[in-house]
């Protein structure tokens, strides 16, 4: 199932609480502090994916060019093109788009381009000696996610680093090792119809107040490492090293490796 429609509607309603789903971050609550803190994070993300990739791969790896796959307001990818000559940013949610814009004014950052996504990112052109994704996969449904990991490997430069971060485990499932149980067959619905006069006797009382609209969907998706590794090695990737990630029991990697020369 496609959630582009989703994150449409979560860059429209709260861009910066879909990215880091923290109260304080709520459209309405964000204060200057707030923020400040919101881009700290990713200040700190930044140089962990640098110092990561330096560590598990080369160390004097120095990258020119970076692409952030699902940049959303611009967390990672203000602090990326602090660090790098160029970054293209990347988001099927054209709001997070502008909001990552005006980030990017606000940090007086003329070197980063910031366009829509499709399955086959065909607005991204040229290569990448860093090719960086995180918290944003797990958002994926994993058939698309596949297409996408191995076009993310494709706009890699020969030599390039792929720092991505995917889900592949629920630590609530302990008993399935991580993966979600199948789920029951399927029952007919049970129709019941509940008449109440509360609605019209409450709205006389209180007046017509719209409801704050509802948040969207934000579905978790976790993929199959055995798939991604074969993906890796098919593209002629040698080896790869892995962090380990927790997003509140999504449990996940990070995922380092070199993409070698041909
Ligand atoms: C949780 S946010 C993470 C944003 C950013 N990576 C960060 O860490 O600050 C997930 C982002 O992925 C984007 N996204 C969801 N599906 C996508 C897709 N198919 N292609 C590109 N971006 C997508 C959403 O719009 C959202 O901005």
């Amino acid at each position: 199932m496609s959630t582009d429609t989703e994150w449409v509607k979560w860059g429209q309603q709260d861009p910066y609480f879909a990215v880091i789903t923290e109260d304080r971050f709520r459209a309405g609550k964000l204060n200057d502090e707030a923020r400040q803190a919101f881009f700290d994070s990713g200040r700190l993300h930044a140089g962990y994916v640098l110092d990561a990739c330096r560590r598990f791969i080369n160390p004097a790896f120095e990258p020119a060019r970076a692409l952030d796959f699902g940049c959303g307001v611009g967390r990672v990818a203000v602090p990326l093109a602090e660090r790098v000559t160029a970054v293209v940013g990347v988001d099927v949610s054209p709001d997070m788009l502008a909001e990552a814009r005006r980030n990017c004014d606000l940090h007086g950052l003329t070197n980063v381009e910031l366009l829509p996504s499709d399955d086959t990112l065909s607005s991204v052109t040229g290569s990448f000696d860093l090719v960086h994704s995180c918290i944003t996969f797990q958002h994926i449904d994993v058939p698309r996610g596949r297409r996408l990991f191995a076009r993310l490997i494709e706009l890699l430069a020969d030599d390039g680093i792929g720092a991505i971060q995917i889900t592949y485990a629920k630590a609530y499932h302990p008993d399935s090792y991580g993966q979600p149980p199948a789920p029951p067959p399927a029952v007919p619905p049970l129709t019941v119809r509940i008449e109440s006069r509360a609605p019209s006797f409450m709205r006389a009382v209180l007046g017509e107040r719209p409801a704050p609209p509802a948040d969207p969907e934000m579905l978790m998706n976790p993929y199959s490492l055995s798939e991604l590794a074969f993906m890796l090695q098919t593209a002629g990737v040698t080896s790869f090293s892995v962090d380990f990630t927790d997003h509140g029991g999504e449990l996940g990697v990070f995922l380092f490796f070199r993409k070698p020369a041909r």
